[in-house]
């Protein structure tokens, strides 16, 4: 086995860095973002805790022991930090925290997360590694029969599996050294499941304490930044279109009922923002925050999105988290802070009653009252859950009813008013081909 030192990664991170401080154009560290993203992603349910963190840390480990290449390594990282994106209710993330049995279980989250992923040049490879990251090395019975031809998954999907089953060994509420000799030996008494010679990387990464401390003490991200130069995936201003994309596909695409939402927002407050003689520039970037806007619901199960009944106050206040974490998540582009506090600000009112920031009067830019006008004009306009989506006069009446109560900005309630018709065939034809978008991503993804 090809044994790679941590350190010898370290040399490169010099250039990494003078590289990104020359930078003029707008660039991003990858990880720093996809992080956070996980984060939040794992807020689903207590029982998640940092799992994707966790993944993502043990993967590393154990292809470093195993001997990969830092740009296998990075890709590995990547792919473990969203391995499980395609999962989108509570009881489906649930039911992959059960150690056994996933070979005969529904892996369709994988491909899911795949075909999420793979049109994103800079997730590429990390989309290929999610894609097979619940296959067995070698399949069962139940495996062999439905898939006819069995292909070898890439060396990254099986690191990516037997880190994601060490990790659901963990419990949270036992100390973490006295549970080795029990991970260890569930480990290897699964033969057929995991690679041999990752197993064996993992039972050498796994005698040292220091291994599993950091799991428990240590900050993941850093560990990962500061020893394998994550820091070193830059996009560019093109890719963060595709990253702003990618985010919104990844929102809307979780239920029937949002799949349409983010890109009507973009449109109408786009649409907003020409009538607020706003630069092209801040036109484009008011656009990429309606993608933006509802990030932070990644962290919300189907349970409570596309519940029809009202939510009870314990859903609710899950709810009322979102703009905050989308903040959260959107907080490593510098680039883009008004980006971000545009989208972030997106359920607060005038008169201070809004959420979670309670910003209010004047402190709200216009970019921010266009964002949350747009929001309510399309999320009337829409289906939900419990409704069907309001005729125009309705969802008129009803914005100016918030207007009255100091909610909504009056000028901008104006702008809609006047050019109603214009508004609402843009947010009709947006829903359309939303729609169309919806339906063959998931007929290719469940084929
Ligand atoms: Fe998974
Ligand atoms: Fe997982
Ligand atoms: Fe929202």
């Amino acid at each position: 086995m090809r044994i790679k030192q941590i350190s010898s990664y370290l040399a490169d991170n010099q250039n990494i860095n003078d590289q990104m401080n020359q930078c003029t154009a707008p660039c991003l560290c990858l990880q720093d973002v996809l992080f956070s993203f996980s984060n939040v992603v794992d807020l689903m349910h207590p029982s998640f805790n940092k799992h994707h963190a966790y993944v993502a840390y043990i993967a590393y480990r154990i292809a470093d022991m195993y001997g990969c290449n830092k740009i296998d390594i990075q890709n590995i990282v990547l792919a473990a930090l969203l391995h499980d994106i395609g999962a989108f209710s509570q009881r489906e993330r649930l039911s992959l925290l059960e150690f056994e049995g996933d070979d005969t279980k529904d892996d369709s989250h994988a491909e899911i997360g795949y075909k999420l992923l793979r049109n994103f040049p800079p997730l590429a490879t990390a989309a290929t590694y999610i894609r097979f990251h619940h296959q067995y090395w070698q399949p069962t019975k139940f495996k062999q029969t439905k898939q006819a031809n069995h292909v070898l998954a890439p060396i990254g999907s099986y690191i990516i599996h037997l880190a994601d089953r060490i990790a659901v060994l963990i419990r949270q509420e036992e100390n973490i050294l006295s549970q080795i000799p029990r991970i260890k030996s569930r480990i290897a008494e699964h033969h057929n499941v995991f690679m041999p010679e990752l197993v064996a990387a993992f039972q050498e990464v796994a005698e040292k304490e220091e291994f599993w401390l950091n799991i428990v003490y240590e900050s993941l991200n850093s560990i990962l930044k500061d020893e394998i130069g994550l820091k070193s995936i830059l996009i560019n201003k093109d890719q963060i279109d595709s990253l702003t994309e990618l985010f919104r596909r990844i929102i809307d695409f979780r239920s029937a009922f949002t799949s349409m939402h983010s890109n009507g927002v973009a449109a109408i407050a786009s649409i907003l923002a020409k009538i607020a003689d706003f630069a092209p520039e801040d036109i484009h970037m008011i656009r990429l925050a309606g993608y933006m806007h509802d990030l932070g619901k990644i962290g919300i199960g189907l349970e409570i999105l596309e519940k029809p009944e009202p939510l009870v106050p314990h859903e609710d206040s899950v709810m009322r988290a979102h703009p905050y974490h989308t903040d959260r998540i959107l907080r490593p582009l510098p680039y883009f802070d008004t980006m971000r506090i545009w989208a972030a600000q997106h359920h607060e009112c005038l008169n201070g009653k809004g959420y979670p920031f309670h910003t209010h009067g004047d402190m709200l830019s216009l970019g921010s009252r266009i964002i949350a006008e747009a929001d309510v004009f399309t999320a009337l306009f829409e289906d939900r859950p419990y409704r069907k989506g309001m005729p125009i006069q309705d969802v008129l009446t009803i914005m100016q009813q918030m207007v009255d109560d100091k909610r909504l900005d009056p000028e901008i309630y104006s702008w809609i008013s006047c050019n109603v018709e214009e508004i609402s065939h843009e947010c009709f034809v947006i829903q359309q081909a939303s729609k169309l978008e919806y339906r063959s991503f998931f007929s290719n993804a469940k084929q």
